[in-house]
């Protein structure tokens, strides 16, 4: 996956986000969310684009020395092809620059690609919030790595 380019994300990109987001999650985020992210001076939104299409996105909010990420999603029939790998990377290398030390999220115990894309980042599982997820009641695992 050679071809693809990271960048940060724009207003012009809230469409393509918004539908990346409907394609990947039970609880989307509107384009009007993401819009909004763009003036958001704590997020750090980037995109990853093959051929000017957006195909993948992933942001963070960095507060102080802790970046909190936000959404991390790759377009399904690019899956397992190494992009989330250096979508991740990306973003880590972003918030690294705006001073972040440690990174944490939030991951369904059920999200098994996820869980080992942030493990092989060196974040780890630490605790659980209960019903976390409206949809299905599921917990969330936090994960975290204190030395970006
Ligand atoms: C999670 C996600 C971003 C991973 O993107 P990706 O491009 O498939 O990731 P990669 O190809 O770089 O693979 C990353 C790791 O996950 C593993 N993996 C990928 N797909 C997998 C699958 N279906 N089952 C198990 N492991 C999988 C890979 O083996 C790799 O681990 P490794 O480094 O130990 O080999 C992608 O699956 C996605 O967009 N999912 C929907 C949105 C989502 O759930 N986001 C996370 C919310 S917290």
């Amino acid at each position: 996956m050679e071809h693809i380019t990271f960048r940060p994300m724009t207003q012009a990109d809230a469409d393509a986000v918004a539908a990346l987001e409907a394609q990947c999650f039970a609880m989307p985020w509107s384009r009007e969310d993401f819009w909004r992210e763009t003036r958001n001076e704590l997020a750090e939104y980037i995109v990853g684009e093959i051929d000017g299409q957006v195909v993948a996105y992933a942001g963070a909010w960095v507060s102080f020395d802790q970046a909190e990420v936000m959404h991390v999603a790759v377009a399904s029939e690019l899956r397992g092809q190494g992009v989330g790998t250096l979508l991740f990377g990306a973003l880590i290398e972003s918030v690294k620059r705006r001073g972040a030390k440690s990174i944490t999220l939030e991951v369904r115990p059920s999200n098994v690609a996820a869980i080992k894309l942030y493990e092989s980042f060196g974040l780890r599982s630490v605790g659980r919030r209960k019903g976390y997820y409206l949809d299905n009641g599921e917990d969330a695992l936090i994960m975290w790595n204190t030395k970006l």
